[in-house]
Formats: structure tokens, sequence, C-alpha cells
């Protein structure tokens, strides 16, 4: 055992997205999805020996209590059963806002098993690691890799390719509140109510395969569009879940069509959005004055471009 190890984890955004588990303990997917994995709101976690004071976990410096802290424990034990009768104290940062749809719990769930397997001495094997950091959260196993990542039904991991650097994607904000219901909750509504889950399987694996032949070499036009069309089936499984699911706002929707206009003047820009209101832009480095211009233009404020990141990995260990 170490005396303390930090790592850090990238968050991802889906441009296929995951929505719904076949095997619900396993955390294996109905269909294949893919991220990219960014230099922003990535969490930093570190793991420490203290010399008497038991086991603690605080997430961005309070301290988890009750179903939260459950969640967390639950997943510790995976890398050592005892772990709360340790003296060891578990602090994770995320960089960005939490439970809003901006991927938190993907980098959270990737900086702590990577920190846990430095700080336990196990040195599994991606593949082992990848098995067990997808039952913090499905996607947190596409944050142990960088660039373009496939998850599959299999369970695997796999990077495409290293993402362009004239990448961007920019995360509007349009509410930083928490979300009421968990994805993990809401997709197993969807899976288990939606009408239209069973089409949904067929037609997001089918943007799946179609979108890993346009992602090296980057096509911006051809993944766009193909990001775009997974994100409506998506919501589509949540229109039609019972109860519907609504993570989106307004201004979210708006945000989606104006972006479709400014594409009609020429703009290369294309929208995604997950389990929350804010809207992700997908874009290249040569249309970002264009995009903010356009954002100032209708009164979003607050948005955050973002880059290709790196992996998760460890950065001290001692
Ligand atoms: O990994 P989870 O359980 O947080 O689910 C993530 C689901 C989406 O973010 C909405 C889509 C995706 O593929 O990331």
């Amino acid at each position: 055992m170490k005396e303390m190890v930090i790592s850090q984890a990238p968050i991802n955004i889906a441009l296929c997205k995951y929505w719904g588990k076949k095997d619900i303990k396993k955390v294996l997917p109905y269909t294949d999805s893919i991220s990219i994995s960014l230099d922003k709101f990535y969490t930093e976690t570190s793991v420490k020996r203290t010399s008497n004071q038991g086991f603690s976990y605080t997430l961005n410096g309070e301290r988890l209590k009750g179903e939260a802290l459950k969640k967390v424990l639950d997943f510790c034990r995976l890398f050592y059963d005892d772990i709360i009768n340790l003296n060891v104290s578990i602090a994770s940062m995320n960089t960005g806002p939490t439970s809003a749809g901006l991927a938190s719990s993907a980098s959270a769930y990737a900086a702590l098993a990577i920190a846990l397997n430095e700080f336990f001495e196990l040195d599994y094997d991606q593949e082992t690691l990848t098995t067990i950091t997808r039952k913090g959260s499905g996607s947190a196993s596409r944050s142990l890799l960088d660039g373009f990542v496939r998850w599959t039904r299999k369970g695997h991991v796999e990077k495409l390719c290293s993402a362009p650097s004239n990448l961007v994607m920019i995360a509007v904000v349009i509410d930083e509140s928490e979300k009421e219901i968990s994805s993990r909750e809401a997709m197993e509504i969807g899976v288990n109510t939606s009408s239209y889950y069973e089409q949904f399987i067929v037609d997001n694996q089918d943007i799946a395969d179609k979108m890993t032949k346009v992602l090296c070499p980057f096509d911006l036009q051809k993944v766009g569009i193909l990001m775009e069309e997974s994100t409506a089936l998506m919501h589509r499984v949540m229109e039609t879940s019972n109860p519907v699911i609504n993570y989106l706002r307004p201004r979210s929707i708006q945000l989606k069509e104006l972006v479709k206009k400014w594409r009609k003047n020429g703009l290369k820009a294309y929208t995604t959005m997950d389990a929350g209101p804010n809207v992700k832009i997908l874009t290249t480095v040569d249309q970002l004055d264009e995009v903010i211009r356009h954002l100032d233009a209708e009164d979003y404020t607050t948005y955050y471009q973002l880059s290709p990141g790196k992996k998760a990995r460890v950065i001290t260990s001692e």
C-alpha cells in the first residue's frame, strides 16, 4: 500500500450516446457508444494514509454521507474489501459543475479507479480496470482513455484515434443546478417503459458503426450530423418513457435550433445534450469566433471552451 496517490481523469462527452444497460450487474450497455475526452472539468483525486482518522471521503471539500457515501464506498470495496477499516482519506475535486450533465461522475469514477489501483498496488490491466470502473458509472470507463473512445456492448473500451487538436467542444451552461433524477435511474425507466427502446438499440448501434468510419480521419460534418441524430434518439427514449424524463430547458432546445439555423448560413457547428440542460457545441477552432459572436448575440453568456484532453493517469505516487 502506498502513502499517497494523486490521479486525474478527464470528463468525456458522448458523440454517440449510451442509454440503457443490458446487464445491470456487470454494467453492460445495449449499444456501443463513442466519446471524446476533454481537457477542462477534469477530476483530481487523492488517496492518503492518515495516522488514526479512520476512513473518509470528501467530494469538493464536503464529507459524503448516507446514500452518496454508500455508493462510493461500494466502489472502493471493489479495490480493497475492508477499506472502511483503514486509516485512509480520499478527496475528490471536480473542476467543473457537479451533476449538470457535464459528465462529472465519469471523471470522478475514472480518477478514483486509477488512484485506488495505484494506492493498493494492484497493477490491474486495462480490461480489469474497465470492468471495475464502469460499475461506478458506465460512461466512466470511457474516461480512462484519451481521444475518441468507443465502449462496446461487450464491455471493451478502445481508443479509436487521437482527436484533432483543432477540435473544440463549447459547453454552454443553461443551468448549473443538480439534476433531479440520476441517469442511472432515468435510463432504467427508459429500458423498461419506452415503446421506442427496441428501435433505439438498432438505430443507435447503426450510428456507432457509421461514426467509427468518419472519426479517423475526422470529418466534422459527418460526425456532427451523426452526433445530433444519436442525441435525438436518446432524448426520444426519454420522451417516450413513463414517467417522461426531461432534462432539457426551453433555452436548451432553443439553442439546438439556433445552431441548426446558423449552419444554414455556413457555420460548421453541431450540438449535443446529455442528462442535463447544458448544451455542448462541437466545432473547430476556425469557427470559434463566429460561434461565440452568435452565442453572445443570443444572450448565452456562460460557456467554456474545451479541447481534447489527456487520459486518466496517476500524477503523484509516494
Ligand atoms: O454513465 P452514466 O450512468 O452517468 O450515463 C451517462 C449517460 C449520458 O451521459 C447521458 C450519455 C453518455 O453516453 O455519456
